[in-house]
């Protein structure tokens, strides 16, 4: 069995990272209606990513012997000022996720409690691919703007993986 404090930061963060596959899905909705599909599908990728991160807590939990117990999730953003702020805000979600993942290892660290530390090493290798991802679409994605011809290319290379921001 988990101890409270861990179960309890376990618990929210499958609500974090539901309401991080939520996000992800608005901003490719918003993305699909200004017709860049590339960006939109990388962004439902994403999207799919955060619910199997959801779905790791809510298996762990499970394994140990301890009780998920799910959480409202709150309406995302569903309007951005442009593309820009759109993936400004991914990187600030996942910000905020690093350091939700990092609160949980600290309780982990406080309970010894081995077996989770073991399990978040995933996290945190991952937040950095993430933050790393989220960064590097924020810089191109300023230098694109105002200029159609690049933003049609970025949505280009988006939708081919290959700008280096995907997986
Ligand atoms: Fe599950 Fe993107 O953090």
């Amino acid at each position: 069995m988990l101890s409270q404090s861990v179960l309890t930061a376990m618990n929210d963060q499958i609500k974090y990272e539901f309401q991080a596959a939520f996000l992800y899905l608005s901003m490719s909705a918003y993305l699909e209606s200004l017709e860049l599909p590339g960006a939109a599908a990388a962004m439902r990728q994403q999207s799919d990513e955060e619910m199997d991160h959801a779905m790791k807590f809510f298996d762990y939990i499970n394994d140990r012997g301890s009780r998920v117990t799910l959480q409202a999730l709150e309406q995302p953003q569903t309007n951005f000022a442009s593309p820009l702020a759109a993936f400004e805000a991914a990187l600030g979600h996942e910000q905020k996720v690093t350091g939700l993942i990092n609160a949980i290892y600290a309780a982990a660290v406080q309970e010894k409690d081995f077996a989770s530390q073991q399990f978040l090493d995933w996290f945190v290798s991952e937040q950095v691919e993430e933050e790393k991802s989220a960064s590097l679409r924020v810089a191109r994605w300023k230098m694109a703007e105002g200029h159609p011809g690049a933003m049609l290319l970025l949505d280009h290379e988006m939708a081919e993986g290959s700008e280096g921001a995907g997986e």
